[in-house]
């Protein structure tokens, strides 16, 4: 069926709803490209676009991506790891640049999700890089057996090659200093996890988003909606942005910026609204009805409901009253 949503269950959870322009099913790997996908963004700022695959039980292999950012100073800050085996194609990149993998010496961590700290370990052994996130995040980050208990997804084991330790921790408006000049500035950025940060280089007009802005065309997933929107109307107010880098989304740069916040807002305002119609209408009591319901009134299949969409559909009953939720 055309534009019919495909199913994804990819790091941020099972069943995430990915458009098939962005995302294929399929019954075998793909012959395609493994190699990643670098990118010069600006003078010290590079992108890798990391494809990796997600073995489901049910034999259906779903091919992903996910950035990590290299910025290449006169330290080299690494953001985000990629899923495991990501280190591969990090170092390779490095070398081809005429620099070596142990100059990494910053690994920041947006957040504890597989696809941000899969590599991690790997980059640490090897570098002896020191690790950095949010205090909210460290717990699932130093151990991965733990997150994947308390928020299982497929091939969790796979992506995520193991714990590592965070030396540093990271806290609204921490300034990060990479040296000749180089800084990073940390933005709290709750909603899509309670530890999620966004980073700033105001030098290069650089905006790190992490997994902070909804994809146009997918539901996203999120802890906490009213915090989501905090920080979208945040990240929507910084001035001085000429680059929006994401985890899941290609870079953007110029007017594609604000453009990009601002259908995420869109679509959480959009689903707000479809949830808390539904509260109008006597929403049921069951979490996971009320996110096939939802979904169903999305034009989605019910059968995509997952307990993370869920989770997130869930909060905004929590914010229902919340009149200001969507104002400037
Ligand atoms: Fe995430």
């Amino acid at each position: 069926m055309k534009g019919f949503p495909d199913i994804d269950t990819g790091p941020d959870g099972p069943y995430t709803v990915r458009c098939l322009r962005r995302l294929t099913l399929q019954s075998k790997p793909a012959n395609i490209s493994y190699k990643a996908m670098p990118m010069q963004i600006t003078e010290h700022v590079h992108a890798l676009r990391i494809p990796f695959q997600v073995h489901l039980p049910t034999g259906i292999t779903l091919e992903r991506f996910v950035y990590a950012f290299l910025i290449l100073g006169k330290r080299i800050c690494l953001i985000d790891s990629g899923v495991a085996t990501a280190e591969t194609v990090i170092f390779e990149y490095l070398e081809k640049a005429g620099r070596r993998p142990q100059e990494i010496d910053l690994l920041v961590l947006t957040h504890s999700h597989p696809d941000h700290i899969g590599a991690a370990k790997a980059i640490r052994e090897k570098t002896g890089c020191l690790v950095a996130a949010h205090e909210a995040e460290k717990g699932w980050i130093e151990d991965v057996d733990l997150q994947s208990r308390e928020r299982p997804v497929p091939g969790f084991h796979t992506l995520v090659g193991g714990s590592v330790p965070v030396g540093r921790s990271l806290a609204e408006d921490d300034k990060i200093e990479l040296g000749a000049g180089h800084s990073l500035q940390v933005l709290h950025a709750p909603g899509h996890s309670a530890g999620s940060i966004c980073l700033l280089s105001g030098k290069e007009r650089v905006l790190f988003s992490a997994d902070a802005v909804p994809i146009a065309g997918e539901i996203p997933i999120y802890e906490d909606i009213a915090e989501s929107v905090r920080t979208l109307k945040r990240l929507r107010a910084l001035t001085g942005i000429d680059h929006l880098l994401a985890a899941w989304d290609s870079p953007r740069q110029g007017r594609e910026v604000d453009e990009t916040i601002a259908g995420g807002l869109q679509t959480l305002q959009r689903i707000h609204t479809i949830v808390t119609g539904l509260a109008g209408e006597g929403a049921p009591g069951d979490p996971m009805e009320l996110c096939r319901k939802a979904l169903a009134a999305m034009g989605l299949p019910p059968a995509l409901a997952n307990p993370l969409i869920a989770r997130s559909f869930l909060s905004s009953l929590k914010a229902k009253d919340r009149q200001d939720l969507f104002t400037a």
